[in-house]
C-alpha cells in the first residue's frame, strides 16, 4: 500500500498524488508542498484549522481526548509535581535535570535576572498608565538592541543561552512594566529568592525590600502562594503551534534577532481571543457581578446575533475539556480556604460552568472552560492586579517561544513564511 493521497479535481478529471507522512502522536499529514507546482492552484484553509506549519517535537496536545505534553511527558505528571524551572528545563533540552543541574540553571538564572540599566529608561518614556503588556512588548524588543551582536550565533551553546538569557529576564521586565504602570519604584531582582518568588517579590516590594501584604499585615510571601503562582507558570510554559507561537516563528523566519520575534509573540498573545482572556474573564465576571445575572449573558453569549462570548470558553484544539483547566480548578479548590479568594467570583464561575456544561449550545459546540477561566480568581487571590494577568502568561510562555525558536533555527528544512491568497480584488 502506497502511504500517499489521490486528488481528482473534477472539472478536468486530473488526478494529483501527495505523499502522507505519519506522525509519531496525533494526525498524519499530506505533504502539500508541491501542490501548486502539481495542480497551479493553491489551497485555502481560514485559520489553519487543518494545516500543520512546522514539524516539532516539543510539546502534543490530542484536543480529543484532552491530552497535553512536553517533551512526551503529560502536564499531570509537571503541574504540580515539577517545578517550573524543572519544566523550562525539560523543553530546552529533552529532559529533565538532575539535581546537580537543577541547581545549576537555577542560579544562572538568578544571575541574569538584572536589566542593563539603561533598559530602564525605556520605561520612563511611556506614561503611567500604561498597559503592562504593550510596556513588555516594547522593551523585550528593545532588549535585543542590548544583544544585538548575537544575531550571528549560529551554534547550540549560544541558544541556550539566548534562551536562558531571556527567560532570567522576563519576570524582572513584567514586573518593571507593572510598577511603572501604577507610577511605583522599580524594585530590583534579589538574588537569594527563587525565579517564582523573586516575581511576587518585585511586584509587591517597597524600597529596601519591605513587603506589606494582605489584610492582616503579612510581611511574608507564603509558600502556598509561590506553589500557585509557579503551577500557573508550568501550565502556560508550551501550547504547540498557537496564535503567538506562530507569530514568534514566523518573525524568526526572516532572520530577525530571537527577542523581538519573541516580542511580536507578545503583541499577538495580547488579544482577548488568546492570552489576553485572563484579564477579560474576571472584567466579565465583574460585569456580571451577581449569579443571579448569569442565566442573561449566557443567553446573550448563544445568541449569533450578539458579538458577546463567554471569555474563557472554548479552544481551536481542545474538544473534550482542557487538562490545564482541571488542574487549575483542582488548585482552586485546594486554595479556597488558604488564600483569600474571592467567593462572590467565583460562585459566579461556577454557576457559569454548571450552565454551560448542561447546555446544549456548548455541549454540540464542544465549548468548556480553558485555562483562563480558571486562573484569574488564583491571581487575583494573589493580590495580583488584572492588568497583569496576561503578562504572567508571558513569563510562563517565553520559554516556549524560544523553545520553538530555537527549533524553527535548527530545523534544516526552515523556510520563510509566505503564505499565498486567495484574490477577489479588481
Ligand atoms: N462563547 C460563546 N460562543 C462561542 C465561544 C464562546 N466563548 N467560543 C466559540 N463559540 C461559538 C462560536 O460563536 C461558533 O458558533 P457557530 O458555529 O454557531 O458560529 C462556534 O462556537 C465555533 O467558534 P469559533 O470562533 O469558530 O472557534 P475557534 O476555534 O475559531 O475559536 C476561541 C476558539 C478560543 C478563539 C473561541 O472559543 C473564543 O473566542 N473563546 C473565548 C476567548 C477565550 O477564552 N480564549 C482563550 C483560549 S485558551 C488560552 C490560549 O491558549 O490562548
Amino acid at each position: 500500500m502506497k502511504n500517499t493521497m489521490t486528488m481528482i479535481d473534477n472539472r478536468t478529471g486530473k488526478s494529483y498524488e501527495f505523499d502522507i507522512q505519519d506522525a509519531t502522536r496525533g494526525p498524519s499529514v499530506v505533504n502539500i508542498s508541491s501542490f501548486y507546482a502539481q495542480t497551479g492552484m493553491f489551497t485555502y484553509d481560514n485559520g489553519f484549522t487543518s494545516t500543520a506549519s512546522c514539524k516539532s517535537k516539543i510539546t502534543f496536545i490530542d484536543g480529543e481526548k484532552g491530552e497535553l505534553r512536553y517533551r512526551g511527558i503529560k502536564i499531570e505528571d509537571l503541574a504540580p509535581k515539577r517545578s517550573y524551572l524543572e519544566t523550562c528545563y525539560l523543553l530546552l533540552n529533552d529532559r529533565l535535570p538532575d539535581e546537580q543541574e537543577l541547581l545549576k540553571f537555577d542560579l544562572e538564572l538568578r544571575h541574569r535576572s538584572l536589566l542593563h540599566e539603561n533598559l530602564k529608561n525605556i520605561f520612563a518614556t511611556f506614561p503611567t498608565g500604561a498597559h503592562p503588556m504593550a510596556a513588555l512588548s516594547a522593551a523585550t524588543a528593545a532588549l535585543s538592541t542590548f544583544y544585538y551582536s548575537h544575531l550571528d550565533i549560529s551554534d547550540e551553546n549560544g541558544y541556550q543561552e539566548m534562551a536562558r538569557r531571556i527567560i532570567a529576564k522576563m519576570p524582572t521586565l513584567a514586573a518593571f512594566a507593572y510598577r511603572h504602570s501604577i507610577g511605583a519604584p522599580f524594585i530590583q531582582p534579589d538574588i537569594d529568592r527563587s525565579y517564582t518568588e523573586n516575581f511576587l517579590y518585585m511586584m509587591r516590594a517597597y524600597p529596601g525590600g519591605k513587603m506589606h501584604h494582605g489584610i492582616n499585615g503579612e510581611r511574608k510571601i507564603k509558600a502556598i502562594e509561590i506553589k500557585a503562582l509557579d503551577t500557573i507558570f508550568t501550565l502556560h510554559a508550551d501550547h504547540e503551534q498557537n496564535a503567538s507561537t506562530t507569530t514568534v516563528r514566523g518573525v524568526a523566519s526572516t532572520g530577525a534577532h530571537p527577542y523581538v520575534a519573541i516580542s511580536a509573540g507578545i503583541s499577538a498573545l495580547w488579544g482577548r481571543a488568546h492570552g489576553g482572556a485572563n484579564e477579560s474573564v474576571i472584567k466579565q465576571l465583574e460585569m456580571i457581578g451577581s449569579v443571579e445575572n448569569v442565566d442573561k449573558y449566557i443567553a446573550k453569549a448563544k445568541d449569533p446575533n450578539d458579538e458577546f462570548r463567554l471569555m474563557g470558553f472554548g479552544h481551536r484544539v481542545y474538544k473534550n475539556f482542557d487538562p490545564r483547566a482541571k488542574i487549575l480548578k483542582n488548585l482552586q479548590d485546594q486554595l479556597k480556604d488558604e488564600l483569600n479568594l474571592d467567593s462572590n467570583l467565583m460562585n459566579i464561575a461556577n454557576k457559569i460552568e454548571e450552565i454551560a456544561l448542561a447546555d446544549e449550545y456548548f455541549i454540540s459546540r464542544k465549548l468548556y472552560p480553558n485555562i483562563d477561566f480558571y486562573s484569574g480568581v488564583i491571581l487575583t487571590a494573589l493580590d495580583i492586579e488584572k492588568s497583569m494577568f496576561t503578562p504572567i502568561f508571558v513569563i510562563g510562555r517565553t520559554v516556549g517561544w524560544i523553545t520553538q525558536w530555537m527549533e524553527f533555527k535548527k530545523d534544516k528544512e526552515k523556510k520563510i513564511a509566505r503564505p499565498r491568497q486567495l484574490y477577489l480584488g479588481k
